[in-house]
């Protein structure tokens, strides 16, 4: 969490609705929102650990809400939607961080069931979550960010599923970026490397273990940390990036210059 003492008001009057931000890179992305000034929505399965976000953001002085949502489920995604907006009075700010983890298998080990769920989860989620968006996004000229992936450049073994669906959100933002234009709004992806959070621990057994072994990946020669690219997510969201629609923001560490 960044510190109070340096808040900032990059995103002041903003409305945020993140996807999957009880941990990790959306969680880092949500408390970095809040300390910029904006009011944030937290839509994650993970109720409970949502709701500790949510105390902590407020504890330090921003504003914060969190909302039970399978983003794979339209209903729930347009509950989202309604709720960030009855929450905070409108909504101009999306970001599309929730996915699933994958077995790290080739495609004939994987099964039709892992497929679907990385393809609703990873792809179909930040499809409903912009669609119930859209409307309101329209009102206030709004943003869209979509988390995709180094993997929507270049594949890593055992993991096409994955890829598949970070490539296809480059793709998404880039129409919908094409789509909106007129109405301004404003739809960009971001690719983080790999980043220290418990999808790579999940990954490599732990955090230590992925540090070392993928670490060295990356040219910097270490993983990134959430709150590198939630400072890129600001970037996205605010008045420094008015010119940038149809964009992949790639912080990765140097992984895909090699
Ligand atoms: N960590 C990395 O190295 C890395 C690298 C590149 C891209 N990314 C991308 O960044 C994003 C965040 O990754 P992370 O490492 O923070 O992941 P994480 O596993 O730490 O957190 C993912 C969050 O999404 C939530 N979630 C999962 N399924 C959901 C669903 N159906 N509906 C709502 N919420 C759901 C989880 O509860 C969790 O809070 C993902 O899109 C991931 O693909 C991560």
């Amino acid at each position: 969490m960044p510190q109070a003492a340096d808040h900032g008001d990059k995103l002041s009057g903003k409305v945020a609705l993140i996807t999957g931000a009880a941990n990790g890179i959306g969680r880092a992305i949500a408390e970095r929102f809040a300390h910029e000034g904006a009011s944030v929505v937290i839509a994650d399965l993970d109720n409970q650990t949502s709701q500790s976000v949510v105390t902590h953001i407020r504890e330090n002085g921003g504003r914060a809400d969190a909302i039970t949502c399978d983003v794979s489920q339209a209903h729930d995604a347009e509950r989202a939607v309604e709720h960030a907006v009855t929450s905070f009075g409108c909504l101009t700010t999306v970001v599309g961080s929730a996915a699933v983890f994958s077995p790290v298998v080739p495609i004939d080990e994987l099964s039709e069931a892992d497929w679907q769920r990385a393809i609703d989860v990873n792809l179909t989620g930040c499809f409903l979550i912009s669609k119930y968006a859209i409307p309101h996004l329209k009102t206030s000229r709004g943003t869209i960010t979509l988390i995709a992936s180094q993997m929507a450049q270049v594949a890593n073994a055992g993991q096409s599923a994955y890829c598949a669906t970070k490539g296809a959100l480059v793709q998404l933002a880039k129409g919908m970026a094409l789509d909106y234009a007129d109405a301004g709004i404003r739809v960009n992806t971001l690719s983080p490397g790999g980043i220290a959070t418990d999808r790579l621990a999940k990954r490599f057994g732990d955090l230590e273990r992925a540090q070392r072994i993928w670490g060295p990946k990356h040219p910097l020669g270490r993983l990134g940390e959430p709150d590198e690219i939630a400072r890129g997510a600001v970037f996205l969201a605010s008045d420094d990036s008015t010119f940038m629609t149809g964009a992949d923001l790639l912080i990765d560490g140097g992984y895909t210059a090699w």
